[in-house]
C-alpha cells in the first residue's frame, strides 16, 4: 500500500503547494496599483499634449508641502522659458506627515475634472494657503470643517459654485483617482517631495527644491541636443531628395 500512497500523497502536496504559490502570486497582483485609462498626472501648459516629442519632465509635488512650493516657481520657469520642447506633468503626491494633503490632491483631480483649465491655479492657491491647511491649523477642526474650507478656496479658481465642489469629495472617482497618483509615485520609488524624473531618470537631492540655474544646466543640454537630432534628420531628408 505504501508505495502506492507515497505518489499520491506527493501529488496532493504538490498541489497544494501550487495553490499556496498561485494565492501568493494573485496577493501580488493584488498589491500592484490596477492601470488607469490615461497616464496619470497633470499636463502643464500649451505643450502639453506633445510631450512624447520632447524632454520631459515629471514632478511629484505635495501641496502642502514648503518645499514643493518653493520648487514651483524655478520650475515654472525653466519650463516655460524651453517650452514647447520640454513639457512637464505634475504628479500630486500627498505625504502623510501632511495630514490634509490627501484631501488637497483629492481637491485637484476634482477640479481638473470640472475645469481642466484651474487645475494649477489650484494648486498655486494651496501653495499660497498653505498655513492655512497645515497640522498646527486644522488640529482642532473636524475634516468636514476642512475640506468646507478647500472648497471655498477652490470654487474660485474652477468656477462652480463651493456646494458643487465639496459634493467632489463624496465621489469615489476623484478618491480612486488620488489614490491612483499615490499609487503611481510608490511604484517610482518616491518618497518625499519634490521629486523629479527628467526622461524618466530620478534628479538627485530628492525632497529638496532645484533652482532655476540648475534647472537651466539640466534642460540646456538636453533641449540643444534634441535640436541637433532635428537638424541632422532635415539634412538627412533634404540630402535624399
Ligand atoms: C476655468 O478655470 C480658469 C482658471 O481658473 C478660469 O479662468 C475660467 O473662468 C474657468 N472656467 C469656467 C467656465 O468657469
Amino acid at each position: 500500500m505504501l508505495p502506492q500512497r507515497a505518489p499520491l500523497l506527493r501529488r496532493l502536496l504538490m498541489a497544494g503547494a501550487l495553490a499556496a504559490s498561485c494565492t501568493c502570486f494573485l496577493l501580488v497582483l493584488q498589491a500592484q496599483a490596477s492601470v488607469p485609462p490615461r497616464y496619470d498626472g497633470f499636463a502643464y501648459g500649451v505643450g502639453a499634449a506633445a510631450w512624447k516629442d520632447a524632454v520631459l519632465v515629471e514632478a511629484f509635488l505635495d501641496p502642502l508641502c514648503p518645499d514643493s512650493r518653493d520648487a514651483w516657481h524655478p520650475l515654472r520657469l525653466a519650463v516655460e522659458r524651453y517650452s514647447p520642447m520640454v513639457s512637464l506633468i505634475v504628479h500630486p503626491f500627498p505625504l502623510p506627515y501632511h495630514t490634509y494633503s490627501y484631501h488637497a490632491c483629492r481637491a485637484l483631480h476634482i477640479a481638473n475634472k470640472l475645469n481642466s483649465s484651474s487645475t494649477y491655479p489650484l494648486l498655486e492657491l494651496f501653495f499660497k494657503n498653505q498655513g492655512k491647511f497645515s497640522n498646527r491649523a486644522t488640529s482642532s477642526i473636524s475634516s468636514t470643517a476642512v475640506t468646507g474650507e478647500i472648497s471655498k478656496m477652490a470654487a474660485q479658481a474652477v468656477g462652480n459654485s463651493v456646494s458643487e465642489f465639496q459634493s467632489g469629495f463624496s465621489d469615489m472617482r476623484s478618491d480612486m483617482a488620488a489614490r491612483v497618483s499615490f499609487k503611481y509615485g510608490c511604484t517610482r520609488g518616491v518618497a518625499g517631495a519634490p521629486f523629479f524624473f527628467v526622461n524618466g531618470f530620478l534628479q538627485p537631492g530628492g525632497g529638496s527644491p532645484i533652482d532655476f540655474s540648475t534647472w537651466t544646466s539640466i534642460l540646456e543640454p538636453l533641449v540643444a541636443h534634441h535640436g541637433q537630432t532635428i537638424e541632422m534628420l532635415t539634412s538627412v531628408l533634404m540630402g535624399n531628395q
